[in-house]
């Protein structure tokens, strides 16, 4: 059994990882042999998330790696605005995860509800499966599926239905940016999952220009947003008919979420 104390305090001095991450490590009953892969691993700037393939996120542990976007703590807030505007009546419920990666933002929602479906897509095989089994581990009892679709294109929606909540992470970083994000990002998480396009709105231009088939008068929709995106991902779902309802800031006073509804 490792000494717990020990490489916690050691995993914090060299890597700067956080108490909570450094004990699950330490849980681990790792030899000594593992225990210096794991921190040559970290000292080349690999998180620790994709070195035990697990990250806390929300209430839960999710399964992850180099095939799907980390769960990132700010995302948290998106999961506690869609409590917050459409609270659980026992009602039935339907949600549409857009981008869906690891399925954190998905199943964490989920959770919240007692009688809901949810649906997550990606263009990402890899992501999908993923996501799956982090279903299978947190979720089993939930009435979750996940469907691959690419949703550049015009009737990627077509078929799908009408959904209460809309939640989407899309790829929210200007291509010409992606070189300067550290290296934990940009050689760990999926490039798929970053690339936002020329002016890294792409995405949402897409989602504004077709959602509108899939919500009803009560919909409400919810997404995470990129620091200084929010007037013009704003004016965009304007453009489209919906109007915006709240912003959220993230837990370093950032504006992380914006919620919107038709209107
Ligand atoms: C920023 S990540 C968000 C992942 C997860 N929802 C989260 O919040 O951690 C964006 C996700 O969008 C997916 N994606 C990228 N391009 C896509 C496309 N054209 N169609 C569908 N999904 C796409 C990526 O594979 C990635 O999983």
């Amino acid at each position: 059994m490792t000494n717990i104390r020990w490489l916690v305090d050691l995993l914090k001095d060299i890597s700067d990882v956080p108490e909570y991450e450094a004990k699950i490590i330490a849980e681990k009953q790792l030899d000594n042999a593992e225990i210096e892969q794991i921190l040559n691993r970290r000292r080349q700037g690999e998180p620790l998330s994709k070195i035990l393939e697990e990250k806390g996120f929300y209430k839960y542990i999710f399964k992850t790696t180099s095939d799907v976007l980390d769960p990132r703590a700010d995302s948290e807030i998106l999961v506690e605005s869609v409590s917050e505007f459409v609270p659980d009546t026992g009602g039935s419920i339907k949600i549409l995860d857009i981008g869906t990666g690891s399925g954190c933002l998905l199943i964490s929602t989920m959770m919240e509800y007692q009688n809901a479906v949810g649906v997550g897509i990606d263009k990402s095989e890899m992501a999908l499966k993923i996501a799956q089994e982090n279903a299978q581990a947190i979720a089993k009892d939930k009435n979750i599926s996940f469907i691959y679709q690419d949703i550049i294109c015009d009737n990627w929606a077509k078929g799908l239905g009408q959904f209460d909540i809309i939640i989407s992470n899309p790829p929210y970083i200007k291509s010409i940016d992606i070189d300067g994000l550290d290296v934990a990002v940009k050689q760990y998480d999926p490039m798929l999952a970053l690339d936002g396009g020329e002016d890294g709105l792409m995405f949402y231009r897409q989602l504004a220009e077709t959602l509108m088939p899939i919500t009803h008068e009560k919909t409400k929709i919810f997404f995470e947003i990129g620091q200084g995106q929010e007037a013009d991902v704003t004016d965009l779902m304007q453009q489209n008919g919906f109007s915006l309802l709240a912003t959220r800031k993230d837990y370093g006073n950032i504006i992380r979420v914006l919620v919107f509804e038709r209107g």
